[in-house]
């Protein structure tokens, strides 16, 4: 990293806007982007497909170094890999969603992925946009811009079933808001805004002015560094 790249940290719940939000911004940019929860998904996809019992924190703590991820941050085609196998389509599939937050919530696991984080972020040549729960809280607590990015839960329910294409949306809502509340919950590295967080509600603009709200911020900073 050299001395005029510029790290920033997007944070929130799902189905706000984040990952289209942070891909775009990265890549109007020219910065590398790195999808955090990516990692975490694919950590359990592999815990999953090994026959780690998931509902045994000392099974899972005992695993986390085990499998090789890889994240590939070109914002316009990021991929993800363990052990060389390409995971980006399972990592999305029901299965793994609902077993990230239990995976996730295990200290050496986070640990381990948030190590890999780190590194990630110090070797990105211009500056890289890191999306997650925690990026500003506790990966990157010096980043020159957090964003903490918020929308009700109607908004949220509502994108991510049109990305699930026709999936019911209460139903969709009910499983959004548990997952919300099991990584708010959680004793490590919860989802939560850092202080110096800037808030943006992103229920009644359209996912072009939240690229654009970010975008400005982000060039502010750059100016100022
Ligand atoms: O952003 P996502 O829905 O792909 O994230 C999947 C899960 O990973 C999320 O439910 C909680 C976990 N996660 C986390 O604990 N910390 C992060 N920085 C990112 C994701």
């Amino acid at each position: 990293t050299t001395a005029t790249a510029v790290i920033v940290a997007i944070d929130g719940p799902s189905g706000t806007g984040k990952s289209s939000t942070s891909k775009a911004v990265a890549a109007q940019l020219g910065l590398s982007y790195l999808d955090t929860g990516a990692q975490y998904r694919a950590i359990t996809w592999w815990m999953v497909h090994n026959g780690i019992d998931i509902t045994d924190p000392a099974a899972i703590a005992a695993a986390a170094d085990k499998p090789e991820i890889v994240s590939g941050t070109d914002p316009s085609a990021p991929t993800i890999t363990v052990d060389g196998t390409d995971v980006a389509g399972p990592i999305r599939t029901q299965d793994v969603t609902s077993k990230v937050s239990a995976v996730s919530a295990v200290p050496e696991v986070r640990t381990r992925i948030t190590e890999l984080q780190r590194s990630i972020a110090a070797a990105a040549p211009h500056g890289i946009v890191v999306e997650g729960r925690d990026i500003g809280t506790t990966v990157l607590p010096h980043a020159d811009l957090k964003i903490f990015l918020t929308a009700s839960p109607e908004a949220r329910a509502a994108r991510r079933s049109g990305e699930l294409k026709g999936a019911d949306v209460n139903a969709t809502r009910e499983a959004l808001l548990k997952r919300d509340a099991a990584d708010s919950g959680r004793k490590v590295a919860p989802l939560a805004k850092a202080d110096d967080a800037i808030e943006v509600d992103t229920s009644d603009l359209t996912l072009q002015q939240v690229i654009e709200c970010v975008v400005t911020l982000v060039e502010e900073k750059r100016a100022t560094k």
